[in-house]
């Protein structure tokens, strides 16, 4: 069984009629949006905001009709994929390049599903790096500091070179692992000056669906 795949079909079932959707990114979060190019393709009736260049390109070819997020004033959901998730729903996205905007969406969003395979429940946050987005002017000195805080930064790559992503910025991953002080290390982080956004989206929603080989389980905040 392909667990993104049923998590993210699963995931489309709570678009309705006269929605405005937030679309995420990676590959938990294609699938989703493959179930709903077909949805539209039969009727359904939404209009949606793309996390990425990526998933605005899969979205346009699908006939899914898009707005921009300067065109909209509320999303009514947002579904979109983790990287990890502790049992208290704070989670660490970005693996993709595409925390930024997803942030945005998701802050915006009245209700946020998170999708996955079973692989990113963990106990505690932290083994997977921390993606910071960060403006290229002064971005060295940013690291520097993530260094002086002990969060074993590194700078991530396309190939030889520095990785932009869809708004121009580069990403510092922050190899802090588990368990991770999350309180701490958000304030730590969001003090310095050149940080546009970090990966820890925190208690951001109040449903998961999650893949497993035994079928979609959902998750629901206490
Ligand atoms: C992209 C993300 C993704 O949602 C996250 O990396 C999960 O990806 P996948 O579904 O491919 O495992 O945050 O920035």
């Amino acid at each position: 069984m392909n667990q993104k795949k049923i998590a993210g079909e699963k995931a489309a079932e709570y678009i309705k009629d006269g929605m405005v959707v937030g679309l995420g990114t990676g590959s938990t979060a294609k699938f989703m949006v493959d179930k709903v190019g077909e949805m539209v393709k039969n009727g359904l009736k939404i209009q949606a905001i793309p996390t990425s260049k990526a998933t605005e390109q899969q979205a346009r070819e699908l006939g899914i009709p898009l707005l921009s997020i300067d065109e909209v004033d509320h999303i009514d959901l947002d579904i979109d994929g983790v990287d990890e998730i502790d049992s208290e729903f704070n989670a660490t996205k970005g693996g993709g390049g595409a925390l930024f905007r997803e942030k945005v969406v998701a802050d915006l969003a009245k209700e946020v599903i998170w999708i996955m395979d079973e692989s990113k429940l963990v106990d505690s946050i932290g083994a997977f790096p921390l993606p910071l987005e960060v403006l290229p002017y002064g971005y060295k000195i940013v690291f520097k500091k993530m260094e002086d805080f002990g969060y074993n930064p590194k700078m991530r790559m396309n190939g030889d070179d520095l990785f932009v992503t869809d708004n121009g910025n580069y990403i510092i991953d922050l190899c802090i692992g588990a368990p991770a002080d999350i309180e701490d290390i958000r304030q730590k982080v969001n003090s310095v000056v050149g940080v546009l956004e970090t990966g820890q989206f925190l208690k951001m929603c109040k449903r998961i669906i999650v893949g497993t080989d035994e079928g979609v389980k959902i998750i629901e905040a206490e």
